[in-house]
């Protein structure tokens, strides 16, 4: 197959839609400049030669007017904290997301691990407009049924005793955060009780001030301080490391992701979970884990600790959990919540009837065990195919990850290769230094879109090598 023909078979626009494909109906030519003439430059690759000569395009990709339009009003108007890739997404259904343009692409992000049951699943749907027309918010000042009927289901099927609802990965951090030094304060008699915290590299526990001091990426924590002292960063996987920075009468907490995302997708092994459970019982400090990308069903367990048979003392959950409303969760003991009293930590929006009816039908859906079973299968499928397919490139380190959480580590930045993936209809994230090719695709994902989505990333490999960008 000619590399134009792949490129026109991998969007399932008609050929009506050529214009928006290749971006032409976009040339605005400057002002006192005559109009450009729309034109397609292509170069045919026969399939013999397409595995040496790049054929992939990622340079100078002309936009439509409205993708324009929007992206210099965006440019105007928001605060610049995103470096947002040019695409203005307007629709989704089921894996599928289209732009302004109607240009379809495969979606391997998710939300960054949010959309675990994909766009515009019937269910969720119905349940959001049903709960939005009975009641949207109320103040927890007042009770209301579906944050109690949530709150059983997570207890029920956690280690968990009792649950706080916060907004966002970050705010549920913040309040295992609190947790933790309410903890240490009420169960020491001395004036100096625990307060410190330990982390890992690689580490990313939000944005805030409290969550943000856990993390370990430098340009994320430096411009900001002084954060919340008291932190020690130890490498992730040190045993001894570990061992020897959680201090009785100091440390409070200790945070670690299962399986690191935002880092790179590293996977902790049992023995250092389990180090840091003995050494946390030992000090007196509580072990908490961070799974905001990893839990809920994204590693085919529902909880990514599961199959480590280690248990944490409090468990911090966001993403999936409410199919892309905003939602956070502190899980803790009855050991820790009862260190807790009424006005020490709270939130306006959290729990709301909204969102909580929309997390149940969320939650009821993956972890049934055919959901969690199906999602363990269809990773294997796709390491294995990845593996297969881009482990010969001398650029691919190493395919690794558990589930439906993976990461191609390069050699090289990503940045080339996503790019020309979001040229050819497959959009994929970096992690990690911007050496890893994130992959945390809707769960409900088939096996033909993840081969569709390998069958892309192998065609777009050449933009790694300097000379396949041009
Ligand atoms: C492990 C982990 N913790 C916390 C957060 C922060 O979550 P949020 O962006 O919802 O505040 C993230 C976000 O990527 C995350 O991956």
């Amino acid at each position: 197959m000619s590399s134009l023909q792949s490129f026109v078979a991998v969007s399932t626009s008609s050929a009506n839609d050529l214009r928006h494909l290749f971006r032409l109906n976009s040339q605005k030519a400057p002002p006192g400049t005559q109009p450009y003439l729309p034109r397609i430059s292509c170069c045919f690759v026969s399939e013999d030669t397409q595995k040496s000569a790049p054929s992939i395009s990622t340079g100078n990709r002309l936009l439509s007017a409205k993708s324009e339009d929007l992206i210099e009003r965006e440019k105007r108007v928001l605060v610049g904290t995103y470096a947002r890739a040019p695409v203005v997404l307007v629709r989704g259904k089921g894996c599928k997301l289209y732009d302004v343009d109607g240009m379809e692409y495969v979606d391997m992000t998710a939300g960054i691990a949010v959309n675990s049951l994909g766009y515009g699943d019937g269910e969720w749907v119905k349940a959001v407009a049903e709960q939005a027309k009975s009641l949207a918010h109320v103040s927890n000042v007042y009770y209301s049924e579906p944050q109690v009927i949530l709150a059983e289901h997570l207890v029920e099927c956690s280690f968990a005793d009792r649950v706080f609802f916060t907004n966002s990965g970050t705010e549920a951090n913040e309040a295992a955060i609190k947790f933790a030094r309410k903890f240490q304060r009420v169960s020491c008699d001395s004036d100096t009780h625990a307060t410190e915290f330990v982390s890992f590299s690689n580490s990313f526990h939000g944005r805030t001030m409290g969550a943000l001091a856990l993390t370990s990426k430098e340009n994320y924590r430096l411009p900001f301080e002084p954060v919340m002292p008291g932190v020690k960063f130890v490498k992730y996987g040190d045993i001894d490391g570990a061992k020897k920075a959680i201090v009785s009468g100091k440390t409070a907490a200790v945070f670690v992701e299962p399986i690191q995302g935002e880092g790179g997708i590293h996977s902790a092994t049992k023995e250092f979970l389990q180090t840091l459970r003995i050494a946390c019982d030992d000090a007196g400090a509580l072990l908490i884990f961070d799974e905001v990308q990893c839990g809920l069903g994204r590693t085919g367990y529902l909880w990514a600790h599961e199959p480590y048979g280690i248990v944490p003392d409090i468990m911090t959950l966001a993403k999936p959990l409410a199919g892309g409303l905003p939602i956070g969760v502190a899980l803790t003991t009855e050991k820790v919540a009862s260190a807790i009293n009424y006005g020490d930590h709270g939130s306006t929006f959290a729990g709301s009837p909204l969102v909580c009816h929309a997390a149940l039908t969320v939650l009821k859906r993956i972890k049934d065990p055919g959901f969690l079973s199906a999602v363990t299968k269809k990773g294997l499928y796709f390491k294995e195919l990845l593996t297969h397919k881009l482990g010969a490139n001398s650029h691919v380190k190493e395919v690794r990850g558990l589930g439906l959480i993976v990461g191609i580590d390069l050699d090289v930045l990503a940045s080339p290769l996503v790019d020309a993936c979001r040229a050819l209809g497959l959009l994929v994230l970096t992690a990690g230094k911007g050496n890893v090719v994130r992959l945390v695709p809707p769960l409900i994902i088939s096996e033909e879109e993840l081969k569709q989505a390998a069958d892309i990333i192998e065609r777009c490999l050449p933009a790694l090598d300097a000379d396949g960008v041009h």
